[in-house]
């Protein structure tokens, strides 16, 4: 069971919850993210293959995934065993992997090596000012046409991740290359230039937008600072097309922000962030201050969009049921790293990271009335520790209830456990994850 649906509806259409998995796999499938099979290894620089469909759109630069070499700084291998569903898929066969989709892959359209932010920061005691890492080396890729999820407490570093990205922040080191070229290397102009390409949605657009602009201003501004759109006249046409593309009414664009509920706030937020036509579209808990059938028009907007326009998006939330509602591939964060990295079906098929147990575990039953609510809370045990004294050895080991000795002394490194499934933990595979986490399936 699921609590979103993807409805096949136009923006704005009413969601019910608690439809079937059936719908998600077409939800998902849409994106039609098929993992090549071929190589493995490589997960300091995991990777996926880009979608069937979207590889064949993009024309150019396909790479075939069992080309894709391991090592340092490569193109890491797809998951072999855990294709994402096609549009069609049932949702048992979504649940078992079954792919149907090509075996090529397209060229990463971002791709980030072992990116580290660390921030000067005074520790909550007050004692001078210590270093805390928000990130630490992270490496990931987000191939076109892809939904690259990316899950985790609050404070785990979603956000700096993001911002590191798209680079709005500088990183501390590591590499950041958007369609192969180096965005560290980048200036003024060509940022500029790319960052067109490259949108975000954050969670409360209001502190993102000018309260005294109108709706149609606000939608208007990056046209215009971006010297696109032409003439008043065609600008405002295209501001129309905008607004009828998120399920905005026209009649709206005289209005301000203030005077929008949260969820078409978000769907002007939306409409804005697609307006010069980008290509990566970074979603930082987009839909996390809505109401739940709010979340669910705005998360179908988001897919009907990704489908239209053939967006890519980066997908950050706290909340793994969205994630696995809107993802095809999933990094789970922790502690500034990702600890567990796989195509979605393979994740929620095969846990192998304790941690990703313990976030499926705080997944809410769909089902009314459920008695494993309490069980499922006596699964999340302990809090995140402090980032200015993080714990040596694996950083999860104060919460984990797998621990052994060597996890107090030696960081775990992520390897690549089969088909571009990537884990974090010394005893991944060992203590039947899986299983346990049959009793949390959703
Ligand atoms: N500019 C900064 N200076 C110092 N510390 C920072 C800065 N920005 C973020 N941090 C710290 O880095 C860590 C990661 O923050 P981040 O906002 O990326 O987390 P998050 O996973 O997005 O959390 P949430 O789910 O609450 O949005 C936090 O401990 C935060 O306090
Ligand atoms: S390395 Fe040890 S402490 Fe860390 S997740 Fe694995 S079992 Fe738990
Ligand atoms: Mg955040």
């Amino acid at each position: 069971m699921a609590l979103w649906t993807r409805a096949s509806a136009s923006p704005g259409t009413p969601v019910s919850a608690g439809a079937p998995d059936a719908n998600i796999a077409a939800g998902a499938g849409a994106g039609a993210v098929a993992r090549a099979g071929g190589a493995a290894g490589g997960c300091a620089s995991a990777a996926g293959t880009g979608g069937a469909r979207m590889a064949s759109q993009a024309g150019a630069g396909v790479a075939a995934g069992a080309s894709a070499k391991a090592g340092a700084g490569a193109l890491a291998g797809a998951g072999a065993s855990a294709g994402a569903s096609a549009g069609a898929a049932t949702g048992a066969s979504a649940k078992a992997g079954a792919g149907a989709g090509a075996g090529a892959g397209a060229t990463a359209l971002l791709r980030a090596e072992r990116l580290t932010k660390t921030y000067a920061a005074s520790s909550r005691r007050g004692f001078g000012s210590a270093r805390l890492t928000a990130v630490n080396e992270v490496s990931f890729e987000v191939a076109r046409g892809e939904t690259f999820g990316l899950v985790g407490e609050s404070g785990c570093g979603k956000s700096t991740l993001a911002m590191l990205a798209l680079r709005l922040i500088e990183p501390t080191s590591g590499a950041l290359s958007y369609e192969g070229r180096d965005m560290l290397k980048m200036g003024f102009r060509e940022l500029r230039e790319i960052r067109r390409d490259m949108q975000v949605v954050f969670q409360d657009p209001y502190d993102s937008m000018n309260p005294r602009l109108t709706l149609e201003e606000v939608v208007a501004e990056p046209l215009r600072v971006h010297g696109r759109g032409g003439t008043k006249r065609s600008r405002r046409e295209r501001v129309e097309k905008l607004f009828a593309d998120v399920g905005l009414p026209a009649h709206l664009m005289g209005r301000y922000p203030h005077q929008l509920s949260g969820g078409q706030r978000q769907r002007l937020c939306i409409a804005r962030a697609i307006a010069l036509s980008p290509r990566l579209v970074v979603c930082d808990e987009a839909v996390s201050a809505l109401d739940v059938s709010i979340q669910a028009q705005i998360l179908n907007l988001l897919l009907d969009l990704k489908d239209e326009f053939g967006l890519t998006y980066m997908f950050i939330s706290h909340n793994l049921a969205v994630v696995k509602f809107m993802s095809d591939r999933i990094g789970v964060m922790y502690f500034g790293r990702i600890v567990e990295l796989a195509a979605k079906a393979e994740l929620f098929g095969n846990v192998l990271h304790p941690y990703t147990l313990m976030l499926l575990s705080a997944m809410p039953s769909p089902v009314p009335g459920d008695s494993r609510g309490a069980e499922r809370r006596a699964a999340i045990t302990g809090g995140v520790p402090s980032l200015f004294s993080p714990p040596a050895g694996c950083v999860f080991h104060p919460r984990c209830r797998f621990r052994e000795g060597v996890c107090e002394r030696e960081e775990p490194p992520l390897r690549d456990m089969g088909g571009g499934h990537c884990v974090a933990c010394h005893f991944a595979g060992e203590h039947g994850l899986p299983r346990l986490a049959e009793q949390f399936a959703v």
